[in-house]
């Protein structure tokens, strides 16, 4: 019998909701005495717990069918070791949402001549940790730079005279401010994804990533998706379908002794106060809205 082998972070940003995403998709593991591989219980899927960045590798190498890891890393890895290809993204999983930007120290005073545009960056020197996917992405806009490689602290080069701007990721901007940098321009916008290799895989293997897809697919639309139900006029039906966000044949029902009636849908996008307020001022009461906990289309 054939198993998957899944390749998450072992600790980082995006660990605890990788993980996560997996238990909900019904999957329980053993944890073996080194913690690093997790043995799929009742479900053909194991678990190595990783880096993030030497996921993509582990990808490509085949030692993994399938790993959770930010676009960023993937698209450096790819670029830097298999001509930007090798790799395809199975599933954007709506976390881990981050960018790749340009930065420039903030300049001290009005005479220092300061980096307003990309464009002046051409032939200074640029530090970060992602070399190939920077490089390509500048030279797509025309501007060609010195790329200083670093494997971390990326932030502190320019203070520490060794690169002139930093291409880093970005997702509060803490770091950048607590560094007097500027973010100049985006490069690249990533968020984690399911990432498998784009090698044959057995036909075993390739119908538990269906199954495996599926249940995926099902629990990230159930965190999305609410359940309402309320009462309204029959006569607000078709406006209140209207303004209920992705719904388009909801469930009616009479109500006993009442000329009103009760409308049930599955929203499948968020729903804020104000959608609510909305439905309120066309005649809805009584309006709930509930977590939708499993989902199979
Ligand atoms: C990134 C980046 C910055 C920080 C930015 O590192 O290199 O240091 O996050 O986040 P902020 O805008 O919220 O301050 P990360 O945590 O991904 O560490 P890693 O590169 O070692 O994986
Ligand atoms: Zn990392």
């Amino acid at each position: 019998m054939s198993r998957l082998r899944v390749a998450i972070q072992k600790s980082g940003r995006l660990s605890e909701q990788s993980l996560e995403l997996l238990k909900k998709c019904g999957l329980q593991f053993m944890r073996s005495k080194d913690k690093l591989f997790w043995y799929g219980k009742d479900f053909p899927v194991d678990l190595l717990l990783v880096r993030d960045d030497d996921i993509p590798r582990l990808l490509l190498d085949g030692v993994c069918d399938l790993g959770i890891v930010g676009e960023n890393i993937a698209q450096e890895v790819m670029l830097e070791r298999n001509g930007g290809s090798g790799l395809n993204c199975l599933r954007k999983l709506g976390f881990g949402n981050c960018r790749l930007s340009i930065a420039v120290p903030e300049a001290t005073n009005a005479a220092q001549g300061e980096i307003t545009r990309l464009e002046q960056l051409e032939g200074l020197r640029v530090a970060t940790s992602y070399p190939a996917l920077t490089r390509e992405l500048l030279n797509k806009k025309g501007i060609s730079t010195r790329i200083v490689e670093l494997s971390g602290s990326v932030e502190i080069a320019p203070s520490l005279g060794t690169a002139d701007a930093i291409s880093d990721l970005v997702s509060t901007g803490t770091t950048l401010r607590a560094n007097h940098l500027r973010e100049l321009e985006i490069i690249f916008e990533s968020e984690a994804g399911l990432f498998g290799s784009q090698a044959e895989v057995s036909e075993e293997k390739q119908q538990l990533l269906q199954l495996l897809l599926a249940r995926l697919e099902g629990v990230i639309q159930a965190s999305a998706s609410k359940y309402v139900m309320l009462h309204a006029p029959r006569e607000a039906l078709a406006r209140i379908t209207e303004l209920l966000p992705g719904v388009e044949h909801p469930s009616v029902m009479p109500l006993e002794g009442s000329d009103r009636i009760a409308i049930h849908a599955v929203c499948g996008e968020t729903l804020f106060w104000e959608h609510l307020e909305a439905l309120k001022a066309v005649g809805a009461s009584a309006i709930l809205v509930l977590p939708v906990e499993k989902m199979l289309a």
